[in-house]
């Protein structure tokens, strides 16, 4: 008996068991109920006493060995199974976790999709431009007092260069081009001096907006921004007019919207007044017009400048500027599903 359980061993050892059937086979074999073991340990009963020692180590050495092997195939067959669904190329894709438009671009979309509907186009500039583009076709003159109101960042080696500190530069470029009438805006980053706070930051987001025609009044302007903050606050919206002065528009004016205390969550957002300033406007100086290389007599025109981060605030009623540039995911996340 001995020696059929050392063939029975050997034959173990060379087992081999390319599919599941075969594995199945060799299982049926050795383990089955009907199988070389069970047969054995039949036979086991009928080996004299002294004998028994002997063969029963080797009946359990076979025993172990046959199911070691049997565990082996098992575990190949998985494995190889595994690799067919890595690589089906017909099963769908794992779930893979969506992302989220930043809320700037969200607002920067939203704004851009409603002047485009009103028959303005986009145009775009570079965020690093010259001392003409940012401040002197705009009647900045070097020594304006008017430059202190926008703390600039200057390329170290050529102070003629410099981070724009507003979108304005893109209407001098635009007008330069000469392609008239022009209905544009220019979304895009802009850059201050300043310390990072709540409420203020050293690079924010702007959107241009440039209109260049043989006629054009402030009514026009009045009411084409009028037209924007009904569609994009809804036609309950409250604005307000001051006068104010910047050096490429004569008359200037700001815009402020009423978000009204009682709904407001943040009170950092209108430092508690309900009123939040979102852009500077006026009727474009037609010094500038003639800085461009536009003839003042025959053309005239409106401009005016938003500040998407003020208009994200007012929208979401978020409190701190900083939220914007963090990039928190927590914050992120909840933009998901948002369309812009
Ligand atoms: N560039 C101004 C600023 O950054 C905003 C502005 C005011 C833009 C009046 C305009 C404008 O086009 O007409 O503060």
């Amino acid at each position: 008996m001995i020696q059929k359980i050392n063939a029975l061993l050997a034959e173990v050892a060379q087992a081999k068991a390319k599919n599941a059937e075969e594995v199945e086979q060799f299982r049926l074999k050795f383990l089955g109920k009907k199988g070389a073991m069970n047969d054995l340990f039949e036979a086991f009963k009928s080996v004299p006493g002294p004998e028994k020692k002997d063969v029963g180590q080797a009946l359990n050495q076979l025993k172990v060995a046959a199911a070691a092997k049997l565990e082996e195939f098992q575990q190949a067959l998985e494995e190889t199974a595994n690799d067919q669904v890595a690589y089906d190329p017909f099963l769908p894709p794992a779930p893979y976790p969506i992302g989220s438009l930043h809320p700037i671009t969200i607002i920067k979309n939203q704004i851009t999709d409603i002047f485009e509907r009103m028959g303005f186009n986009i145009s775009e500039g570079p965020e690093v431009v010259d001392d003409f583009h940012n401040f002197e076709a705009l009647n900045f003159a070097a020594d304006h007092p008017a430059r202190d109101m926008q703390d600039t960042f200057f390329v170290q080696t050529n102070p003629d260069i410099l981070l724009r500190t507003h979108t304005s530069s893109v209407q001098v470029k635009v007008m330069r081009e000469g392609n008239l009438p022009i209905r544009t805006i220019s979304p895009g980053r802009v850059y201050r001096n300043e310390a990072i706070s709540a409420r203020s930051h050293c690079f924010f987001h702007q959107i241009e907006g440039l209109y260049i025609d043989e006629k054009a009044s402030f009514a026009d302007l009045k009411q084409t921004l009028f037209k924007f903050v009904q569609e994009f606050f809804g036609e309950g919206v409250k604005i307000r007019f001051r006068p104010s002065f910047f050096p490429f528009t004569e008359p200037s004016a700001e815009m402020d919207i009423y978000w009204g205390l009682e709904t407001e969550v943040d009170h950092r957002i209108t430092k508690g007044t309900g009123w939040l300033e979102i852009l500077g406007c006026g009727m474009v100086d037609p010094q500038v017009l003639e800085n461009c290389g536009i003839d003042s007599k025959q053309y005239c025109g409106f401009a005016f400048g938003l500040g998407i981060e003020r208009i994200a605030m007012l929208k979401y009623q978020i409190g701190d500027l900083r939220m914007f540039s963090e990039n928190d995911l927590r914050f992120l996340k909840q933009f998901v599903g948002e369309t812009a």
